[in-house]
Order: structure tokens, then sequence, then C-alpha cells
């Protein structure tokens, strides 16, 4: 089975700026629950509007820290997969990669990805609720939530919740990735939530290719130049394998 059109590799080879956008999808072979997929997706059991908003943290500030620190238990014993690692070895192919996630496990990081966007913060670190500041959360756990040491607020983890803005480093850094690149890899997301979803849009709409890594088609199927179909910890590797045995073609113009 060919997973990796011959067009594809080509284009990647001539290409200066390659972006990825990740989501749930690529965790998955981790362990790690994704959001929206039937039977094992968080959504499909829990409701976002009890758990990942800021009115619900106001509400119940217990049931969310609570929520919260399950999902860190989840994470922690996870190591990163095929799919995380390969990104890493494609990153050095390539002149100029940059990494957007929407997942907030580390696990990209942790495979050794460097300067990462976080679209959607990190579940590990903890904020003030009241005034934003990074805060490390007590270890013992005893309290939940734990309140900031500077002016006895809660705590709460440093994770964007629905209704809230993405931080603008992460935003403008992101925006500014997809609207320059030349290849545009959208893995293991269900494009479904803004204003993630709309960095494929952008960099569709600045002429860059495309590419969708995953087992379903999303909404963003229909215009990916190239829609590769299965799970990201064998496309992945598929991907930069074909990569690094093709020649960089360094006299090729970009796009
Ligand atoms: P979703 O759960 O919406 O989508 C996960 C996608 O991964 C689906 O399209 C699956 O088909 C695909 N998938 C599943 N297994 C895969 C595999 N092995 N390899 C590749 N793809 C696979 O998750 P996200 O798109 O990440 O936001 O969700 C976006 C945001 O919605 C999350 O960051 C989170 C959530 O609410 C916040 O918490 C703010």
């Amino acid at each position: 089975m060919q997973v990796v059109p011959g067009d594809l590799t080509a284009q990647l080879a001539r290409a200066r700026r390659v972006t990825a956008l990740t989501g749930s999808g690529i965790s998955a072979e981790s362990g790690v629950p994704t959001f929206r997929d039937a039977q094992t997706g968080l959504w499909s059991r829990y409701r976002p509007e009890d758990l990942a908003t800021p009115e619900a943290f106001a509400r119940n500030p217990k049931l969310v820290w609570d929520w919260y620190a399950w999902r860190r238990q989840l994470v922690a014993p996870a190591e990163p997969n095929a799919g995380h690692r390969a990104l890493v070895a494609l990153a050095g192919c390539v002149p100029t990669f940059e990494l957007i996630t929407q997942n907030v496990d580390g696990l990209h990081q942790r495979a050794g990805s460097v300067n990462v966007i976080e679209f959607h913060g990190n579940i590990a670190r903890t904020k003030c609720s009241r005034e934003g500041v990074l805060v490390e959360a007590p270890a013992d756990g005893t309290d939940s939530p734990p309140c900031c040491p500077r002016c006895g607020a809660w705590l709460r983890p440093d994770v964007v919740w629905f209704g809230e803005p993405i931080p603008t480093a992460a935003l403008e850094g992101a925006f500014a990735a997809a609207e320059r690149c030349d290849v545009f890899l959208s893995i293991g997301t269900s494009s479904q939530v803004y204003p993630a979803a709309s960095l494929a849009e952008v960099a569709h709409a600045a002429g860059a290719c495309v590419v969708e890594v995953n087992p379903l088609p999303t909404p963003h199927s229909g215009f990916a130049s190239f829609v590769l179909t299965g799970p990201a910890g064998t496309i992945l590797p598929a991907l930069s394998e074909a990569l690094a045995r093709r020649p960089r073609a360094i006299t090729e113009p970009g796009r």
C-alpha cells in the first residue's frame, strides 16, 4: 500500500516552509482520549459546558479542578508515539518547520519538538484565575482547587476554555505560520473548533498545499490537496521516511 503519494513527497521536498497543526488524534495512539470520536471521545461522556468554560469554573470550581486533575493523571503515563516522533524527523528535513498544537498534553515537546505553539495551553501548568499569572500548584494535592499564594483566588489549569481568547502570542504566531507556509499539514483534528480550524483555511487561501492526516473525513477534506486516510502513527513516519529518502531539490523554487 502506498500511503504517501509521490507528488506530495515532491511538494515537501521543495517546500521552504512547512507548518503543521495537530489535534487530539495524534495523541490517541499514546492512549490520550480525543474529544469528538464516537464512544471514546471525552465529549461523548462529558458536557463541555459543565467542565470547560469560565462559567462552569465559577459555578463549581471543585468539579472542574477535579476533572482536569483526572485528565492530568491520564496524560502523565502517556508516552509520545511514532506520529509525534515523525514530526521531529520531518522538521529536520525542511528549512523551516512550525508546529502548532491544540493539544494540552505536552507530548510533542517530550518527543523532541521545539518552539511548539500551544494554541490551547498546557494541562501541566496552573495559573491564578484572577490575575492569570502562572503559579505552581502545591504538590500535596489536598486543596481542590488550591488558592493563589499571592492573592487567594482559585488556581485553575492553564488551558483555553470555550468562550476564552487564544493567548495573543500563540494566536499571532499560528496565523503567521499558516499564512507563510508552502505546505500545511492538518493532523488528527476534526477541524470543528475555531479559530484553530481557520488556520488550514488561511493557509489554503494563501496558496499553500493543504494535507490532511486523519482516519476520517473532516469539513476540510474537500479543499485539501492530499487526504491521507489513516492513523497519524502510521502515516507520519511513512511521510518523513519518504521525504528523508528523497534528495532535496535545493534549486527548485518554492511555490
Ligand atoms: P477531536 O476529538 O474533535 O478530533 C479528533 C480527530 O482525530 C478526529 O477527526 C479523529 O478522526 C482523529 N483521529 C482519531 N484517531 C486518530 C489517529 N490515530 N491519527 C490521526 N487522527 C486520529 O479533537 P480536536 O480536533 O483536537 O479544545 O479538538 C479540538 C479542540 O476541541 C480541543 O483542543 C479541545 C476540544 O474541545 C479545548 O479544550 C479548548
